[in-house]
């Protein structure tokens, strides 16, 4: 049974067979499986003008170098090797790209896309549909084997995808479909090439009009090696998620370099509070010991601010060697005013009689202050 959301699907007719197919197998670690698929899908795809596109992101296993041999002498076959870049999304995007056909589709290289359905995604695309997805989710498909947690987690995935599309599916998180080409391409600028999501991005991303149909298919269990849906990966999609509902309004990076500022005036008041205890002499703290704690805090905090940004929230373009040391300077030099101000209000506090943990909190919230302001003034004067 044909789960379809458009009423006039039209069934494959041989005037409708015309527009070429390009088939995307994105590969990373597939050496195995790509000698079993191949000749299967040169059977399927008999009837059907086609060109199946390998992209590889250098897999150590050297898929690429199969995939080479396996298209040697087979005109429909290329391979694409690239060098250091990793990620699903951006493969099959990269793959479109080049592709020379009106149809485009994409598959899992490992098996457990069942291809028997490939001629109903492609007629549909074809025919008027502007995207078929092999689903999992509608009457006649199913997730095969899988044990409970891989259930639950998709299930969540799932209905958190549904919230950002633009057109409601069953499945926004196959990696199994068909698109036609012109609807692609006026839409891959905005694409996000994080991850694994390419088609629950091409619905976030298409027009509201667009006709979906799903085929149903049963998804099976891989023919050799193992899944890269890492725990990475599936930070990604939060991180997606994230990205195109409040990031379009609050950038990723700037909250998270506000987490990273919070947690700083903790790091700040856990270092004041560690070398303070080493720094008094009986109960005593002296003004100079608590300026003494305090230097010493605050240069901890930056250098925490400074890891942590450029682990994580500027993991993208992370520093390394000497160019982090250069960073780190730099850093440092943009600091100076903010580190001056808390230095300054914190030493007055406490030479008041303040309580010492209370002088150095407000000194660190006047730094954060005094650094947003300036930022304000200098940077992004409105
Ligand atoms: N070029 C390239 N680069 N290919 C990759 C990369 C990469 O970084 N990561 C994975 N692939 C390839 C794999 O080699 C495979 O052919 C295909 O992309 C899917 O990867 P799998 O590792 O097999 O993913 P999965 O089976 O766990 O996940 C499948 O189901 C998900 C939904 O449950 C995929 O179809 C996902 O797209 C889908 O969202
Ligand atoms: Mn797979």
């Amino acid at each position: 049974m044909i789960f379809s959301q458009t009423p006039n699907y039209k069934p494959l007719t041989p005037a409708t067979l015309v527009a070429m197919l390009s088939l995307i197998l994105p590969t990373y670690n597939e050496s195995k499986n790509l000698p079993e698929l191949l000749p299967e899908l040169e059977e399927v795809l008999r009837d059907i003008p086609h060109e199946i596109i390998i992209v590889d992101d250098d897999s150590p296993d050297e898929t690429w170098r199969v995939a080479q041999e396996l298209g040697h002498d087979r005109d429909d076959v290329h391979v694409i090797r690239r060098v250091g870049r990793r990620g699903l999304s951006s493969a099959v995007i990269e793959g479109f790209l080049s592709a020379k056909g009106e149809v485009l589709a994409v598959m899992d290289a490992d098996g457990q896309h069942d291809m028997s359905i490939l001629p109903k995604l492609y007629s549909s695309a074809q025919s008027g549909n502007g995207i078929a997805i092999g689903s999992r989710y509608v009457a006649g498909g199913s997730v095969g084997e899988w044990d409970e947690r891989r259930h639950f987690m998709s299930r969540v995935a799932t209905s958190l995808a549904l919230k950002v599309c633009k057109v409601k599916v069953q499945d926004p998180m196959s990696g199994f479909f068909a698109v036609r080409k012109n609807l692609f391409q006026s839409i891959a600028n905005n694409l996000n090439p994080k991850g694994f999501k390419i088609l629950l991005d091409l619905l976030v991303c298409v027009p509201r009009s667009t006709e979906v149909e799903e085929i149903p298919f049963t998804f099976s269990t891989r023919l050799h090696g193992e899944s890269k849906l890492s725990r990475r990966v599936q930070i990604e999609f939060l991180e997606y998620l994230y990205d195109v509902t409040i990031g379009r309004y609050i950038p990723l990076t700037f909250l998270k370099y506000c987490i990273v500022g919070g947690l700083g005036v903790f790091v700040h008041l856990a270092t004041y509070i560690t070398a303070s205890s080493f720094l008094q002499e009986g109960d005593e703290l002296s003004l100079f010991g608590f300026r003494v704690a305090v230097l010493i805090a605050i240069e901890v905090a930056i250098i925490f601010n400074f890891y942590v940004n450029n682990v994580w929230t500027f993991a993208l373009s992370r520093l390394k060697g000497v160019a982090m040391l250069i960073g780190f300077g730099k850093y440092n030099i943009a600091c100076v005013f903010g580190a001056v101000a808390n230095y300054a209000v914190s030493s007055y506090l406490f030479s008041l009689g303040w309580l010492d943990i209370a002088a150095v909190v407000i000194g660190a919230f006047t730094g954060v202050v005094w650094n947003y302001t300036m930022s304000r003034f200098f940077a992004w004067k409105t």
